[in-house]
């Protein structure tokens, strides 16, 4: 096991469409995830993709922790998806906060499909097929723009809403609004 180095914006990786995984099963792919795996814990994240550990595969781990359990929305243990596919389920779109352990520092506004159904590969090869809503579906879309090297800055249709973490706790609390929003991805 090991943590890894992530890939800051900027990075070539970031910026390529990555390859996809021909199989899943071996051990080269599954030390990889465990890599992964410690890595999302040592940096508090929610989600990890493996270009953003500098390696161009079709990847991705996440989960959704108890506190974000939205309306309807449950808590996902980690969940490893290999060769993922997203398709939204109505045209409805929902703007959150999100950031990225890829762009430090900062966070923004990102508009997302509300309802998606993703389907891909567990590390065992079997197929995992899932309806996702709220931070489930979010953080899902996410991740899979970092396999097609797309980062969430070049989602925001507003870009004034990106700012330093710092800059938003602070007015957040001058607003009363004590929401956090600050896993990253
Ligand atoms: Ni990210």
């Amino acid at each position: 096991m090991a943590i890894l180095k992530i890939a800051k914006m900027g990075h070539p990786v970031l910026r390529e469409p990555a390859e996809p995984v021909t199989d899943p099963t071996t051990l080269e792919i599954h030390r990889l995830i465990q890599d992964m795996a410690e890595t999302l814990v040592d940096a508090e994240g929610a989600g990890l993709a493996a270009p953003q550990v500098h390696v161009p595969l079709r990847l991705m781990i996440f989960h959704v922790p108890s506190h974000r359990e939205t309306e309807g929305g449950e808590t996902i243990p980690l969940t490893v998806l290999v060769n993922p596919q997203i398709t939204p389920l109505s045209d409805e779109t929902d703007e959150d906060w999100e950031a990225c352990l890829s762009v430090p520092g900062l966070t923004g506004l990102v508009p997302r499909w509300t309802s998606i159904r993703y389907s891909g590969v567990a590390l065992n090869g079997e197929p995992i097929e899932r309806v996702a809503e709220g931070f489930h579906a979010r953080i899902v879309q996410h991740e899979c723009d970092h396999l097609d090297g797309v980062l969430y800055p070049m989602r925001m249709t507003d870009l004034s809403t990106l700012m330093f973490m710092e800059e938003r706790r602070h007015y957040a609390e001058e607003q009363e609004d004590h929401e956090t929003a600050d896993e990253f991805a």
